[in-house]
């Protein structure tokens, strides 16, 4: 009988599998740490060069192997962490399939060296592409050191999609302090090229873990969840709402010391947030979920990334009211809403708003200029005009004709409006020649500034620091400044990098005020992070809707009429006047005839 299905050999069994467990180094050293970590290790080693790709080495100080169980454990469906199929069910290591090393080992140039406590000798294994090339007995310290050389060497399609060594090296930081917050009670250490770029100390307290990756300063910026309904158990930290985030990265969600990434739970965490506070980014959090092990399937992701819950809903309930409870109870209401919410209005003081008059008023009009003498720095080098056109294309592209506007009717000469005064402080109420306006007055200034800062071809006119400010940033924040170094420059922003995670900001936009240069560049790295190939214009024109809204006045600031009027005039011959650069309006009008209907006098 002719037969054309044939049983694949373990080698080529273990290649087809680590196709699934072995997607990137950062998988690599995943595996590795979480075996580590099941050994009962109180400190693990984790060194890699370029990447990952070329090197990884685990270290811990574990329980070890013995001779037999070394041998077993490179076999693939060997595991000591479960017997049976039931045993899926009440799983509390973090292994549990039997594929780890021998998939790592199928893919790579493969050492373990491992030895228990009671042994006075331990055991070497080599493993080239799957077929062990050396077994020995080896000296060495308790517990396993596993090297990982020439990762898909024998795999040159998975070896291409593989990144830049620093991005590598960025995923790994990121799993690595991922597992660091879930198991503070482990002291874990990452050396990339021959420096240590991360360390825990091991205390069993997650602040002291936090404290390690984000620095003690944002670590105190953190507020303590601890939340129980029924056997759903939340505890962490998220960060106070400032703290935003440019990606999710900074969210580390753990389930039954597990960490584990859950798009539902993420929303969970954003829907409490966005409940308080409208603002684009991503809360900084720690969410640690306890649940009964048989609630919950493990067995449902190759990496081992994901869990399933018998109850979604429970647990997105359980999340959401843990994290609004630490904001609600730590913040103060006042304090979270003040963002959001415009003061309460006040008739007494719209009417002497409106009774004020121009001699009265004391702060100079000038106060909305752009102070155009305070740009040193400017240089000549340009982008292209069409980039400039470009970016104020695309920030008019939302038509203002949406909000019942007729923008064709007027052209910028002639719209003249004469200031009658200020609503809430936060509306400016104007006459013009054919109605009523009422004027957004943080969107009429953010106009203004867009414009004023678009007409600068070239770089944004910056000015030098005399004391440099030094800033925070992740490892792949600082990649991203570093790989568009000149995109930044162009924007007026000029930047050193001074230590591992830190840079100092040498020079940096002018006309934005001091307090929001760093939220600005925060914003500027979150679209980097977001956008796929982003380009040059696109950016600008982030930056610029951005810078002009960080320091446009805000609603909730009171006016005076002059002010006022400067505001308007200088609203008015802007080219765009009706809308802010996001595209909300920024003028609404009631023309006569519509005034005069809604008095029924047509
Ligand atoms: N660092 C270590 N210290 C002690 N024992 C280890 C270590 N790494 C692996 N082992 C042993 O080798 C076995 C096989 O490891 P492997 O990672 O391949 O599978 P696993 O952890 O059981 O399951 P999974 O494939 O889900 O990771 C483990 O069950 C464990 O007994
Ligand atoms: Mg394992």
């Amino acid at each position: 009988m002719i037969t054309t299905i044939r049983v694949l050999d373990e080698t080529t069994a273990n290649k087809i599998a680590a196709g699934e467990v072995v997607e990137r180094p950062a998988s690599v050293v995943k595996e590795l740490v979480e075996n580590s970590i099941d050994a009962q290790s109180r400190s693990i080693e984790v060194e890699i060069v370029d990447g990952g790709i070329n090197y990884i080495r685990v270290s811990d100080d574990g329980i070890g192997m013995s001779a037999a169980d070394a041998r077993l454990a490179i076999l693939r469906h060997a595991t000591s962490k479960i017997r049976t199929a039931d045993d899926l069910y009440n799983i509390n290591s973090l292994g549990f399939r039997g594929e780890a090393l021998p998939s790592i080992a199928a893919v790579s140039r493969f050492t373990l060296t491992t030895r228990l406590h009671a042994e006075p000798i331990g055991t070497y294994i080599e493993i080239q592409g799957g077929l062990v090339t050396d077994i020995r007995e080896a000296g060495g310290s308790v517990g396993t050191t596993v090297t990982v050389s020439d990762l898909f060497f024998n795999t040159p399609a998975r070896r291409k999609f593989l990144k830049t060594p620093a991005t590598e090296s960025a995923y790994i930081h990121d799993i690595l302090g991922k597992i660091a917050l879930a198991r503070p009670d482990v002291a874990i250490k990452l050396i990339n090229n021959k420096r240590q770029v991360l360390a825990t100390t091991g205390t069993g307290r997650l602040f002291d873990a936090a404290a390690s990756l984000y620095g003690y300063k944002a670590a105190t910026e953190l507020l303590p969840l601890d939340y129980t309904d029924g056997d759903i158990h939340i505890t962490g930290y998220v960060g106070k709402p400032h703290l935003l985030k440019s990606s999710r990265q900074w969210q580390t969600w753990t389930v039954n010391g597990r960490t584990i990434s859950n798009r539902m739970l993420s929303k969970a965490l954003d829907n409490a947030y966005h409940s308080l506070l409208p603002k684009n980014g991503f809360p900084l959090a720690i969410i640690q979920i306890v649940i009964p092990s048989d609630k919950v399937d493990v067995n449902v992701h190759p990496q081992k990334n994901e869990v399933k819950f018998s109850d979604e809903q429970a647990v997105f309930r359980a999340v959401y009211k843990a994290v609004l409870s630490a904001l609600e109870t730590a913040k103060g209401p006042q304090q979270i809403a003040a963002t959001v919410s415009l003061p309460a209005s006040s008739p007494g003081k719209i009417a002497e708003e409106f009774k004020r008059t121009p001699e009265n008023n004391v702060v100079p009009a000038a106060l909305f200029m752009l102070k155009e003498s305070n740009a040193p720095v400017w240089r000549e080098e340009t982008l292209p005009v069409t980039t400039v056109r470009e970016t104020m294309q695309s920030a008019t592209e939302l038509p203002a004709i949406r909000y019942g506007l007729h923008q064709d009717t007027h052209d910028r000469s002639s719209l003249v409006l004469r200031v009658l005064g200020q609503i809430n402080d936060c509306f400016i109420v104007a006459a013009g020649s054919d109605g009523l306006y009422i004027i957004d007055q943080h969107a009429a200034h953010e106009r203004i500034l867009y414009e004023h800062l678009a007409q600068s071809a070239g770089r944004v006119p910056a000015q030098q620091l005399l004391v440099p400010r030094v800033v925070d940033f992740d490892e792949r924040d600082i990649d991203l400044i570093l790989q568009n170094e000149p995109l930044f420059y162009e924007l007026g922003f000029r930047l050193e990098q001074i230590g591992p995670r830190s840079m100092r900001l040498l020079e940096v936009p002018s006309d934005i005020p001091g307090t929001e240069i760093e939220g600005l560049l925060r914003e500027i790295l979150s679209a980097l992070h977001n956008m796929q190939t982003p380009k040059a214009h696109e950016i600008r024109h982030i930056f610029l809707q951005t810078a002009a809204c960080r320091s446009a006045v805000k609603a909730g600031e009171n006016l005076n009429m002059r002010q006022m009027q400067a505001l308007i005039d200088e609203l008015c011959s802007t080219n765009r006047p009706y809308t802010c650069p996001h595209g909300r309006p920024a003028i609404v009008r009631f023309t006569s005839a519509e005034l005069a209907k809604m008095f029924k006098r047509q």
